[in-house]
């Protein structure tokens, strides 16, 4: 028997789960492969012994419908910056990918499916170019990576911003209130924009057009102009005014590079209070819930194309690619692609005419 690991690294996303049971599924129907998987991304085979588990139709029976992976995940498990305590007890990073492709091919495994967003398919490709066989399948609520028109995961997070969304809506109308929902995506609007047009908002404001408060106001005065009114903004966590810079906490994680964005909903409430807004503002950082829970049906149909796919690359030894779904199809293209540019919402896109037709602002 031929033997798959599936890993997945960085923040989950709902959906990992359908990717794991299709490849698993697959690969059982094919009766030349087994598939197994390394628990905490590839962290599973840096332990001694390695923390593996294989993974059988009994196992994966059911586990589509759940949020989160049976796999868990981390994003300290680079091993090519791997953090390790030093004696003084200060942390520093090592590279142990070549540890890693050693214990890979020690326990026999032909293929590597690494399901990951953009840090994880970087790391994918340093470590096909030291000549592990892998492959990629794009995983993130933000849809940021290039190559693929979606990911899995992010219309969930819509779906789970758009239901927060209508709930504010109504006490908003109550209370006469301006409600602010800050949502996730790091440097891309794609959740915010697809919140705004799904729930109706008056503003939305995303890291790709920077925001000019007095506009805001220009449309929160028009809501307000016969007294009593409400309105609705949905805000990316990356957004930022003209002029300023994001807001978050600095990467001070050993292993996590990244910038902790959040609170940007609660300066635009205290620039909004500044500036003599007709109403209360409040406002809601959604966070974490919008990566968890069930996926809804299409990114469960998604997941289990992309993992049905990577089944199919490992099987047939394309490996340096990554699994994608352009036009309507599940397709390949080579990892470099996927992770040469990110994928900003281009002001022009489709999706803001959209909204400016129907009144949405962008605080431009
Ligand atoms: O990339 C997915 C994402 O949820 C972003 O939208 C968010 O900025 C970030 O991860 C949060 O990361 P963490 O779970 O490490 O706080």
């Amino acid at each position: 028997m031929k033997k798959i690991l599936i890993a997945t690294g960085g923040g989950d996303c709902p959906g990992l789960n359908a990717v794991i049971r299709a490849i698993t599924k697959a690969a059982k129907r094919s009766k030349e492969w087994e598939v197994w998987g390394s628990i905490e991304a590839f962290n599973g085979i840096l332990k001694y012994p390695p923390e593996i588990v294989k993974l059988t139709r009994k196992k994966t029976a059911g586990i589509h419908v759940r949020g989160g992976t049976i796999l868990k995940t981390t994003n300290k498990g680079n091993p090519l910056a791997y953090p390790v305590q030093q004696e003084d007890g200060s942390w520093t990073t090592i590279d142990r990918s070549d540890e890693l492709i050693d214990n890979i091919r020690k326990l026999g495994i032909d293929a590597v499916i690494n399901i990951g967003g953009d840090g994880s398919q970087r790391i994918s490709q340093a470590l096909f170019e030291k000549g592990l066989p892998i492959i990629g399948v794009p995983k993130t609520i933000d849809n940021d990576l290039s190559a693929t028109d979606l990911t899995f995961g992010f219309s969930t997070a819509v779906q789970i911003a758009t239901d927060a969304f209508d709930k504010l809506v109504s006490t908003a109308e109550s209370h006469h209130r301006v409600m602010i929902l800050e949502v996730m995506g790091r440097d891309a609007g794609w959740i915010a924009l697809h919140t705004a047009i799904a729930g109706g908002a008056e503003v939305c404001l995303i890291p790709e057009i920077p925001f000019h408060i007095d506009k805001i106001m220009e449309k929160i005065l028009k809501r307000y102009h016969k007294g009593r009114g409400f309105a609705n903004i949905v805000i990316a966590e990356g957004a930022k005014p003209a002029g300023g810079e994001v807001i978050g906490e600095k990467a001070h994680d050993i292993g996590d590079p990244h910038v902790k964005l959040g609170g940007v909903g609660n300066f635009l409430r205290w620039k909004l209070e500044e500036n003599n807004c007709p109403a209360q503002v409040r406002t809601t950082i959604l966070g974490h819930v919008q990566r968890g829970g069930t996926p809804i049906a299409f990114d469960r149909i998604l997941a289990t194309g992309m993992g049905v796919k990577a089944f199919e690359m490992a099987r047939d030894g394309q490996f340096g690619q990554m699994v994608t779904f352009r036009n309507n199809n599940i397709e390949s293209v080579p990892i470099t692609e996927a992770i040469s540019q990110y994928k900003y919402l281009d002001p022009n896109h489709y999706l803001i005419k959209t909204a400016r037709s129907v009144g949405i602002s962008f605080g431009d």
